[in-house]
Formats: structure tokens, sequence, C-alpha cells
């Protein structure tokens, strides 16, 4: 009972201390709302231009054999069509690998906000390519857009999450995190239904449909002048403590942010000792080896968990299914994602990242025994509803957490020197991968038929293990309290003056990290 009533006590103060962390520092201001909002637009780009290309593939297809017939004066055989749209579907997942190795590179030398700027010029030329293409007769100028438009997103993919953890709260930094994918599954949705044929997914209007992407491009042009750099990196990287003042102030809309500066001047004085870090001097250190085992583990289960294979190719999964519309179903999975996108964004700050990644890869793993045993049973016409069942709860179960997570966790993962370079390297691993799911998956079906989900839930099992050995909770806790704790030293000052906030920091972590030396 004494336990009891010791227990309860223990849990009180916790809470209290938690609602005064959070009173202090929930700063949410328009401000800092409208920075993210225009960071954000590259999200929406990045899944824009990934659900694009799918439903205008006939029409691409037609294009690709009038040019030819105009150029050669016969028709295009179906091999070489086929060659030719494949390597215009997987060149952006090529200028993906290429561009999210550059972000490390472009984020320290032009610093956050500017490498936004600039390199939306990319997205300027990659649609510019591939809208007139049709007037140019030129299917290689689709090829050569898609590239342009893949180094754009694969830049995009490290600098959104960059800037929303630098600039976020520390206790709301999960919640904005999730917005990169909120942005990038409202993309894919808009383009979902913008491809509809009564759209603009037509025979004539798909150019303009591929060249779309120029408008946010140049809308994010006009907002980012009114946004702030990243305190962080004008503070740790380019020393200007007033600039990075006065940049918190306008964020948090308070003039204290004594809390904010003390904890990042804590952290350049680490940085001063660590010096900025290389891509090659990341794999060299032992400090960085096991977040960085981590952080690529969680982007390869985010893309190993097969959520492509479905986003790429439902229509036809449906259709395989004896589903008779499968469009709709196609838009219905880009619902649900929206929507779970949304409930991950309201539950990661009260789970924790540890637990939504848990569930949704074990959910996943779950959907894909179902989605086999449907496809296995198709000559059931019921199959069909149990099929979309599947799909819809393999998509609701990946965002509610591999989906979102990986994307900030990195962030949060390293603190501000070998940040850039870490956040590269598993850039690249997700693009990678995504890369060859996306390339794979039409030949791993015909060779295994309706079994093939059964290799992405092998993938899910194996990453449910991982995550749950080594994957520590990085909720709640500051970016030099996450490197503390993977680098074996001491507990922030700010935890050792606080028995409790100690205490929470050694058992929300799994043992293993904390040992690590
Ligand atoms: C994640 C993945 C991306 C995928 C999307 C689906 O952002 O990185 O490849 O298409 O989720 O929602």
């Amino acid at each position: 009972m004494r336990w009891l009533n010791g227990e309860a006590l223990c849990r009180r103060a916790r809470k209290q201390k938690t609602d005064e962390y959070r009173n202090n520092e929930k700063q949410v201001t328009g401000y800092l709302l409208f920075s993210l909002a225009t960071a954000v637009i590259g999200s929406l780009q990045f899944g824009y231009n990934t659900g694009v290309i799918n439903a205008p593939e006939q029409k691409l297809r037609s294009f690709f054999n009038d040019t030819w017939v105009e150029r050669y004066g016969e028709p295009i055989s179906p091999g070489v069509c086929t060659i030719v749209w494949s390597v215009a579907v997987a060149i952006f997942s090529v200028g993906g690998m290429v561009g999210s190795f550059s972000v490390g590179v472009m984020a320290n030398r032009f610093g956050r906000r500017r490498s936004m700027f600039l390199v939306n010029s990319l997205a300027i030329i990659g649609g510019l390519l591939m809208g007139f293409s049709t007037l140019c007769s030129s299917y290689e100028m689709v090829i050569a857009g898609r590239l342009v438009i893949g180094l754009f997103c694969g830049l995009f993919t490290g600098l959104t999450p960059m800037y929303v953890g630098e600039v976020s709260p520390t206790p709301l930094r999960g919640a904005f995190g999730t917005l990169h994918q909120l942005g990038v599954v409202l993309g894919i949705l808009i383009a979902q239904v913008f491809g509809l044929e009564a759209l603009l997914g037509s025979k004539t209007l798909w150019p303009l449909l591929l060249a779309l992407t120029v408008i946010p491009a140049v809308l994010q042009c006009i907002l980012l002048p009114f946004c702030p750099e990243s305190p962080r990196f004008l503070l740790i990287n380019l020393k200007q403590e007033e600039q990075a003042r006065k940049a918190l102030v306008r964020l948090r809309g308070s003039e204290d942010v004594s809390k904010d500066m003390q904890e990042m001047k804590e952290e350049s004085a680490k940085m001063a000792m660590e010096k900025k870090v290389t891509i090659p001097e990341l794999f060299r250190c032992a400090a960085y080896r096991q977040p960085l085992l981590i952080a690529v583990m969680l982007q390869l289960s985010q893309q190993l968990s097969g959520i492509n294979a479905v986003f790429y190719y439902s229509t036809g999964i449906f259709e395989s299914a004896g589903v008779k519309k499968p469009i709709y179903a196609t838009i219905g999975a880009g619902i649900v994602n929206v929507i779970f996108t949304v409930v991950s964004l309201f539950l990661v700050e009260k789970a924790g990242r540890r637990t939504l990644h848990l569930l949704g890869l074990g959910g996943m793993a779950i959907s894909a025994l179902i989605m086999t045993v449907s496809l296995l049973l198709k000559h059931i016409t019921a199959m069909s509803y149990l099929a979309i069942t599947a799909v819809m709860l393999f998509v609701a179960m990946f965002e509610l957490g591999p989906g979102p997570i990986p994307w900030f966790i990195v962030a949060e993962l390293f603190s501000q020197g070998p940040r850039p370079a870490a956040m590269a390297v598993a850039g690249c691993c997700n693009w990678t991968a995504n890369f060859l799911v996306g390339m794979s998956f039409p030949k791993l079906v015909e060779v295994c038929g309706p079994w093939v989900f059964l290799i992405f839930m092998t993938f899910l099992i194996l990453f449910f293990i991982f995550t749950f050995i080594k994957v520590p909770e990085t909720r709640g806790k500051t970016f030099d309290e996450i490197a503390r704790c993977f680098s074996g030293s001491q507990p922030a000052a700010s935890a050792v003056e606080d028995p409790l906030a100690s205490a929470s920091v050694v058992t929300t972590l799994p043992a293993s990290p904390v040992k690590e030396k």
C-alpha cells in the first residue's frame, strides 16, 4: 500500500513537471505555423510527384508511340515502349537518391531556408521540361524532367524535416515532424484526384498535370523570404547569437527564449569540440554507430514494408483481387492515408514514437497476411472486399508510425554537427529502397503471384523485432539529451538537477542504447 502511495505521488509529481514543461514550451504562434506550412510545401511536392505518374500511364505510352512514328515512320515496339516508360518512372528515384545525398552539403553551405529557396529552381526546370514535352515532340524531355524533379524531391525530403525539427519547440517536435508526412500524403491524394481522366489525366492535358508542380514551387519562393532561418543554424553554425535570438522571439511569440537559447548554447559548446561531421566521419566515429544504425533501419522499415508497392501499383492489385472500379479504391486508399497521418499527428506526443512505430509495423504485418489470403481466395466474390479492407488497414497502420516517424526521428537522433550528414545517409537509403521496391515489385508479382505480400510481411516482422530491441523513445527530450543517451555520458544538466526527470530518461529508454559506449 505504501508502495502504491509512493508510486502515485511520483506519478503526480511527474505529471506536474510535464504540465509545467508543456506550458513553458508549447509556444505555438501564427508565425511558427506559417513557417512550418511554408516548409511543408516541399513535402507536398514530393507526394505530388510520387503519385502523379500512375494515372496517365496509357496517355504517356501513346505519346511515346506518336513521337516514335513521327521520327522513324513506324510504331514503337511494345518492349521499347515499356523500357521508356519504366525509365521515366524509375529515374525519379535515381534523382531522389542523388538529391537526398546532397542535402548535408547544401544545408550547411547555404543554410536551411536559402537551400529551400534555391532548390525550387529545380522544380521549375523539371516542370517546364515535362510541360513542353508534347509541344517539342520529345519524350526525352519527360525523362529529363522526371530526373530533375527527383533531384528536387530528394533534397526536400531532407530539408523539410530538418527545418521543421529545428524550429519546433521540443514538446511538439514529433507532432510537427509528422507535418512532413501529412504534406506527402496530401500531395499523393491531390495527384490521384487531378489525375482522373475527367480532370487533368486526359490525352491532351497530362503535360499540364506533370507541370503543375511549378505553382507550389513559385508560391514557396514567394513565402520563404518571410520565414526565419533556423535559429539553430544561426547560432550553432554561424555563431550569430543575436540573429538567432530574434528569430526565436518571433517564432515563440515571447521575449523570454532563454531556455531555448541555453539549450542551443549547450549543444553549440559540445559541437565546438566535435566540429562539423562529414559523411565518412559519420561512419568512422563509434559514437554515431548506434543512432546511424537506427536511422538507416527505420528508413528501410518504411520502404521495405511495401507501402509503395501499394501506392505505385494499387490499381493493379485491386484489379487482380476482382475489384470492379479499382481507381476509386486507389483514391480511397489515398483518403485513408491522409486520415491516419492526422491521427498519428495527434498521437505521437502522447503514445511516443517507439510505440507507434511498433504498432504500425505489427498492424502492417497482419494486413499483409490478410491481403495474401484475399488474393489466394479471389475466386470467392466477397474476397474483393477483404482485399480492399486489407489494403486500407495496411495504409492506415503505415501512417500511424512507419510513414511519418522515420522522416523526423533522424533529425532527433543526431545533434547539430552530424545531423545534415546523417539525414543525407538516411534519405539516400530511403530512396534506394524505394527504387528497389518500385522496380522489382512487378517482377516479384510474376514470380510469387498471390504470395508476394508475404515477402513484405517477413521484413515487417524483422523490423518489428529490431525496433523493439534497439529503438529508444525520443519524445520530450532535447536534442542534447538524446545525443547523450547514445554517447553513454551523463544525462543533461537539467535532468541531473531533477531526479524525476532523470528517472524518466532512464526508464523510457531500452537498455542497449543507454549502455552503449
Ligand atoms: C512516405 C514514403 C513515401 C511513400 C509515402 C506514402 O513518405 O517515404 O515513399 O510514398 O510515405 O504515404
